[in-house]
């Protein structure tokens, strides 16, 4: 059986999903979007992803297209219908199609929904993850909202393809300080070397994790230290420990930065135990 879309209201074909040529998210990235990870079929951290999602709309004045509840109900059907039970859900809002203009559409058009769903091989994940991945970094070149979950990727696409070149996984943003923000599509982490988890603040400009929120609830149950404060380069190759945190990367390890390993180089006890321990909760409270 095929992969199947979701478009304004209708599951399609995959291959014949389309949007209009003036939907503002294509001309304008004037749109958002949300990742959550399926476990046997379920939604993983539902709720804080919808959560976000409510709030990055709301930031650009963009009307939730359907209630939480129906929406639930739709992702389910996308899964369903794509018989995915280990995989990721995909979920995009633009403004809604308008003829090109960059102020907003007046009156406002209805906005424009997109939902696709793909297969994630857990167990070559778990491959990866049992070996960890190397990250580049690039100068922090993104805008001041990085707070909310738009399609204006460019940055981070460029980012991505820098680490790919280089053999990495992801590329990590440093600021004008120094200080590493965040990957190009996860969270940065390090366990310094006495053993204190350290990941960014989210008062800095960067994506307010799911995962990384959640994850801080697992590190605090299991007892461990945690600082939300920056860390440098030079900081997570000295550390113990670096990972990066994200619905498509869950806990991953990182093992080099800029090609010079990261601790002893290979992958640490506490990122392999947050690993586990989140995927546990995860599996647990997916709806
Ligand atoms: N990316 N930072 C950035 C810039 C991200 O794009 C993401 C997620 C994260 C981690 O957020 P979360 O834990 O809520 O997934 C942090 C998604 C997965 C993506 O772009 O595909």
């Amino acid at each position: 059986m095929g992969r199947i879309a979701y478009v304004n209201g209708r599951f399609v074909p995959h291959a014949e999903a389309f949007v209009h040529i003036e939907d503002r998210g294509y001309q304008l990235a004037d749109a958002v979007y949300e990742v959550w990870a399926l476990f046997g079929g379920k939604l993983a951290d539902a709720e804080g992803h919808f959560v976000r999602l409510e709030r990055s709309l709301s930031e650009l004045q963009i009307d939730m297209p359907m209630s939480r509840a129906a929406l639930t109900t739709v992702l389910r059907e996308a899964v369903r219908r794509n018989r995915v039970t280990e995989g990721l859900v995909y979920l995009q809002v633009s403004r809604g199609v308008a003829p090109r203009d960059h102020a907003f559409p007046n009156p406002p058009v209805r906005p424009a929904v997109v939902i696709t769903v793909s297969r994630v091989d857990r167990a070559a994940s778990e491959a990866r993850a049992a070996k960890g991945v190397g990250v580049v970094t690039t100068l922090e070149t993104r805008w001041g909202r990085c707070d909310i979950k738009t399609v204006g990727l460019l940055p981070n696409a460029l980012a991505k393809q820098k680490a790919r070149a280089a053999g990495a996984v992801e590329a990590w943003f440093v600021d004008e300080l120094g200080l590493v923000t965040e990957g190009a599509s996860s969270n940065a982490w390090i366990v310094d070397q006495d053993g204190v988890l350290r990941t960014r603040d989210t008062n800095a400009n960067i994506l307010r994790g799911v995962t990384r929120h959640t994850l801080i609830d697992v590190i605090r149950e299991a007892g461990l230290k945690l600082e939300e404060r920056p860390f440098t380069p030079d900081e997570a190759r000295s550390a113990k420990e670096a990972f990066i945190t994200g619905a498509g990367t869950i806990v991953l390890p990182v093992t080099s930065v800029d090609g010079k390993p990261v601790g002893e180089g290979g992958v640490g006890p506490i990122a392999a135990k947050l690993r586990r321990l989140y995927i546990e909760r995860a599996k647990a409270r997916a709806i």
